[in-house]
């Protein structure tokens, strides 16, 4: 049992820095995703937890205790890689064993650890076998054995499921969740994918060139993204996004051919700030086509239909009202024909607004 904070964390390899400032909580039990494109420096902030990586500023502690100079083995945590480095001349059963080993765990004790952590993730068949005799998802799930015999108070993933093909991913994926919430153990997820971020976290953070951009619930960073990088990050299809500018009355943002009132919502927010730059963010589901009932303050826009994806349960529209391009979804049983013009609804409860400039969230 332990939280894991790191404040004003740094890290920079000779001359270049690749953390700034990184201030995190991640709280007793909590299932925290860190989450960013590749190279933003997710697996140097986790190898730093792991003490793999020294920390050139700040502080990182586990449970209540300062880690900077506790070396790797004696900070009470597990870390599972992309490879999942198993030993290869080994049995699945002396891989288990390889860290208890070093611990000098009793053999009674060893054994029994080594049965319980068999039996939650079902790879009791395969004790006996070697690393090359198993498949990638089998090969993963001993990896993740290997983590769990060893009961520490902080789980490490960096990348568990990316050499894993589509369809096993999604099922390790609630098999990791099943099991972070079954051994309420605190754990810190590193991925580049956004769903798996989504979908594993209690909360996420999000990480862009070594910067903290915004923590918080799925359901938070998807509904409020602080910043245009979490929004255009964050939700697939990706947030419709337009260029436009405000009017002299800060009534309406007008764009390349698309102009859209502004919400009343977001009228105290933007008061004042007339002719000002910004950016209007738009999630597809917000963009409502004939025959779905708008919820909330909303207008119509003609556009254009250029693709039609279909994807079984929807129909995924690719469309142009002016030179701005909206995608949204659609139920298949509709006609979608490209080349025709629909009258589409915006829900402009739901659109975002952030300054051109600083690409901060406005408004609320
Ligand atoms: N040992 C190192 N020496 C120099 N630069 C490094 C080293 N390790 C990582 N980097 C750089 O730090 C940045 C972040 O890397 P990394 O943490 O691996 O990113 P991510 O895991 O998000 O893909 C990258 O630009 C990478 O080239
Ligand atoms: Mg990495």
């Amino acid at each position: 049992m332990a939280a894991v904070v790191l404040k004003d964390v740094t890290k920079r390899f000779g001359a270049v820095s690749v953390i700034e400032g990184l201030d995190l909580e991640i709280r007793d039990r909590e299932f925290m995703v860190l989450v960013g494109p590749s190279g933003c420096g997710k697996s140097t902030a986790l190898r730093m937890v792991a003490g793999l990586e020294e920390v050139t500023g700040g502080t990182i502690s586990i449970g209540e205790r300062v880690v900077n100079d506790v070396p790797p083995k004696d900070r009470d945590i597990s870390m599972v890689f992309q490879s999942y480095a198993l030993y290869p001349h080994m049995t699945v059963r002396q891989n288990l064993e390889f860290g208890l080993k070093i611990r000098k765990t009793p053999a009674a004790e060893t054994a029994r650890l080594i049965g319980e952590a068999a039996q939650i993730l079902g790879i009791e068949p395969l004790l006996e076998r070697k690393p090359k005799e198993l498949s990638g998802g089998q090969r993963q799930r001993v990896a993740l054995g290997r983590a769990i015999v060893r009961k520490p108070a902080v789980f490490l993933f960096d990348e568990p499921l990316s050499n894993l093909d589509a369809k096993l991913r999604v099922q390790m994926r609630a098999e990791i969740k099943k099991l972070q919430a079954r051994l309420q153990v605190t754990a810190i997820y590193v991925t580049h994918d956004q769903v798996e971020a989504m979908t594993m976290g209690h909360r996420i953070a999000i990480l862009h060139a070594g910067k903290l951009q915004q923590v918080g619930t799925p359901l938070e960073v998807y509904e409020r993204p602080a910043n245009l990088f979490v929004a255009a990050f964050i939700g697939t299809p990706p947030m419709n996004l337009m260029e436009a500018t405000l009017d002299a009355g800060a009534a309406s943002i007008q764009g390349a051919g698309l102009t859209l009132p502004v919400p009343a919502g977001l009228r105290a927010a933007l008061a004042g700030r007339g002719g000002a730059r910004v950016v209007a963010g738009l999630r597809p589901e917000n963009v409502v086509p004939p025959g779905r009932e708008p919820r909330g303050e909303s207008v119509e826009v003609a556009v254009t239909i250029e693709i039609a994806e279909p994807l079984g349960d929807e129909v995924v529209v690719h469309a142009k009202a002016g030179e701005v391009g909206l995608v949204f979804k659609q139920d298949p049983h509709r006609e979608a024909a490209v080349g025709s013009t629909v009258p589409v609804r915006v829900e402009l409860d739901a659109l975002h607004l952030f300054d051109a400039g600083s690409q901060l969230r406005l408004g609320a």
